[in-house]
């Protein structure tokens, strides 16, 4: 049998589990949750459930990765056998994948026109309506946003084709530096803006008072969805790390490079924000009208719109890359295909539901279910239901079924590293994991 690769290093594993975490998670459904949810306020509260539950799920899932070497599904059968039903765990993170990276193959395609639509310098003298109306035209063109999805889809699957150590790695260690590099520019044009010590203020004074429950559940449902948790991608990349890479250390920094991005990301779009006078709304509208608009309007603007699209799209690129290594690196040892193979056969099914999605934003598209478009069904079922079940699932199995000097073998590396801190992490595992994930997802579904 072919030997299963590992990352080569220890680099190479947090570049590659950064770059599934950072995504269009960081840079624009970030800030907009911090915009609706008190800015500063939500910030501080993020960063703590964060550092906490984020950590501690992911941690969770590389031990689940690293123990069996195996995909989801096969990491249940290795460790609790066929029978007795643990490999629906598995199932259920490689079904969100899928999901996941169909409606997040929709948003990669506007990504992607609107890197072109950059490129051909599309924004210029327009007016907020002006762009708008782009914005509409583009998503409701008959086939321009599917062929940029295909597109986006396809440079995926070359990537994930090649492997671990040359295509999704190599890949990784590329575009997570570049992506770094734009971030950082963009920043300091945003900081020379007239607004921005308003922008600034906003974002990180923390008002209190609007730290309630709701800021709870939003940054914990953003915190899952920014570190990719529940979606079979982290098990998945935890079986490819070595025996002796200290996984308590590489979660903590890939935590710490999601949390920087998207708050960098904050700083480049609230000073813009108030310096041009818009308001930071949510989701698409912010990334494809008003962020192009406030560009054009200032000095450099095509230069640093051209550049904020290819962030998005390399932002987007290493997540998908990792969400559809979940599905090749199940089929391939599952149904026993060539990694190449799979990845066209992943491709391809996931393009088919993608497509869907993408139609369903066209106007008067009878792709729609409960007044929802196929987009925001599938974008609600996995962040509502298929993220928080499978993090439950799969903190319950770490802390109650796995015996306990089993993870603690794991955290510790066979007890070459200190048990003291990783202690903690097995207890934060074992208790206040699921019963935090519990009562939010209660509370999500009273709301
Ligand atoms: N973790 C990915 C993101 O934040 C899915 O976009």
């Amino acid at each position: 049998m072919k030997q299963r690769e590992n990352f080569g290093s220890k680099l190479g594993i947090i570049m590659a589990t950064a770059g599934s975490a950072l995504g269009l998670g960081n840079i624009y459904r970030f800030p907009c949750e911090a915009g609706a949810n008190g800015g500063g306020a939500f910030l501080i509260v993020y960063l703590i459930v964060a550092l906490l539950m984020g950590t501690t799920l992911m941690v969770a899932e590389f031990i689940i990765g690293r123990r069996s070497h195996s995909n989801p599904i096969g990491a249940f059968r290795v460790l609790e056998g066929k029978k007795n039903g643990w490999m629906s765990i598995g199932w259920l993170g490689v079904v969100c994948a899928f999901l996941v990276l169909a409606f997040y193959t929709t948003v990669a395609g506007w990504t992607l026109g609107y890197l072109g639509k950059s490129v051909a310098n599309h924004f210029e003298g327009q007016d907020l309506g002006q762009i708008q109306g782009q914005f509409v035209s583009f998503t409701n063109h008959p086939w321009l946003p599917i062929v940029c999805q295909l597109i986006f889809l396809a440079l995926t699957a070359v990537v994930v084709a090649r492997g671990i150590k040359d295509g999704i790695e190599k890949w990784s260690k590329i575009l997570m530096p570049m992506l770094l590099v734009i971030m950082v520019v963009l920043c300091v044009k945003s900081l020379t803006l007239n607004g921005a010590a308003d922008g600034l203020r906003f974002f990180f004074t923390p008002d209190f008072s609007k730290i309630n429950g709701k800021v709870l559940i939003s940054a914990l449902g953003q915190s899952f969805f920014s570190l990719s948790i529940g979606m079979g991608a982290l098990i998945t990349y935890g079986s490819y790390i070595g025996s002796k890479d200290n996984m308590l250390s590489s979660s903590t920094s890939v935590v710490f490079a999601d949390t920087l991005v998207a708050v960098l990301a904050g700083v480049i779009i609230f000073p813009a924000a108030f310096t041009f006078g818009v308001q930071p709304e949510a989701g698409a509208s912010l990334a494809f009208t008003t962020l192009p608009m406030v560009f054009q309007q200032m000095t450099g603007g095509y230069f640093f719109c051209l550049i904020f699209f290819l962030l998005l799209v390399i932002a987007t690129l290493t997540s998908t890359i990792s969400l559809l290594e979940v599905i090749v690196a199940t089929t391939t040892e599952e149904l026993h295909i060539s990694r190449p193979k799979a990845a066209i056969l992943g491709s391809l099914t996931t393009a088919v539901i993608g497509v869907l999605a993408t139609l369903s934003f066209r106007e008067g598209s009878p792709l729609h279910l409960n007044g929802q478009t196929v987009f925001d069904m599938l974008d609600h079922i996995t962040a509502l239901y298929l993220m928080p079940i499978g993090g439950l699932m799969i903190v319950l199995f770490v802390g109650w079924r796995m015996k306990k000097a089993d993870t603690l073998d794991e955290l510790t590396n066979g007890g070459t590293l200190r048990a003291g801190i990783r202690k903690v992490v097995y207890y934060l595992i074992r208790y206040v994991a699921p019963v935090a994930i519990v009562v939010i997802f209660i509370s999500q579904l009273v709301k």
